[in-house]
């Protein structure tokens, strides 16, 4: 079977069952640029062990102005040469969305969201240079609605590195905190990795992503199976990734 790793996987990532944050699907923002990209990241899934992958494009003002029809069209792309390719694994969309003007409206007048699971989950992000002033309100409304939202990589938002009693204050909200695997390895740096070390030791992590957008990610995916840190990540008591 063709290989993208150079050396055996030792540890890997079927304890998990799911990946929900992911850029794999092609030509749709910073991640996978063509088919044959998104094909080489999902062979990398698969032998990482994730069993279904639930792709999530970002939706970003003009920057990235996807909507569901343009993100169903890359999707069935993909999923029509998964066998020809080898690929058995169990493909899904959504997005992760940027919390901002555009969302809020998004979600005052009802409009029916991108989300995955019987919760309807619905990823959301904020800009790594300041706190989204939406947050809150997106968060309440979309509990209002049904949804259940998820907070992407909170451990990357520096600002809140000096306020740790936001992670908690989300939390009580009911939203939900999902943790780049890359931020233990030291990937986005040092800061980034203690915040995330610190957030799973007090277990106020719900959902492990890998946000993967290209093969470096699957190489420090890899990297990350032989460290210390992969045996905190797969003792883990409240991952929901399998439950979702
Ligand atoms: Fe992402």
């Amino acid at each position: 079977m063709f290989s993208i790793f150079k050396k055996k996987v030792l540890g890997n990532f079927s304890f998990l069952y799911a990946d929900l944050h992911n850029h794999i699907l092609p030509g749709l923002d910073d991640g996978a640029k063509t088919l044959e990209d998104s094909i080489e990241l999902l062979l990398g899934m698969q032998q990482l062990g994730y069993q279904k992958i639930i792709c999530t494009p970002h939706i970003l003002g003009n920057i990235y102005p996807n909507t569901p029809d343009t993100i169903a069209v890359a999707y069935q792309s993909v999923k029509s040469v998964l066998v020809e390719n080898g690929i058995h694994l169990q493909l899904e969309f959504a997005a992760e969305y940027m919390v901002d003007e555009n969302f809020v409206d998004a979600v005052h007048k009802k409009q029916p969201l991108l989300c995955f699971g019987e919760k309807k989950c619905v990823l959301i992000e904020m800009s790594y240079l300041a706190p989204s002033p939406y947050l809150e309100e997106c968060v309440f409304q979309l509990i209002v609605e049904g949804y259940q939202p998820i907070l992407a990589h909170p451990e990357r938002y520096n600002y809140y590195h000096k306020q740790p009693e936001k992670y908690k204050f989300w939390k009580e909200k009911g939203c939900w905190l999902q943790l780049n695997a890359l931020s233990l390895t030291g990937y986005y740096g040092k800061n980034v990795k203690q915040a995330a070390e610190k957030l799973l030791s007090e277990q106020l992590i719900d959902l492990l992503g890998s946000d993967l957008h290209h093969t470096q990610h699957l190489y420090a995916l890899q990297y990350l199976c032989s460290t210390a840190n992969y045996r905190i990540l797969s003792q883990y008591p409240n991952f929901k990734n399998a439950i979702i």
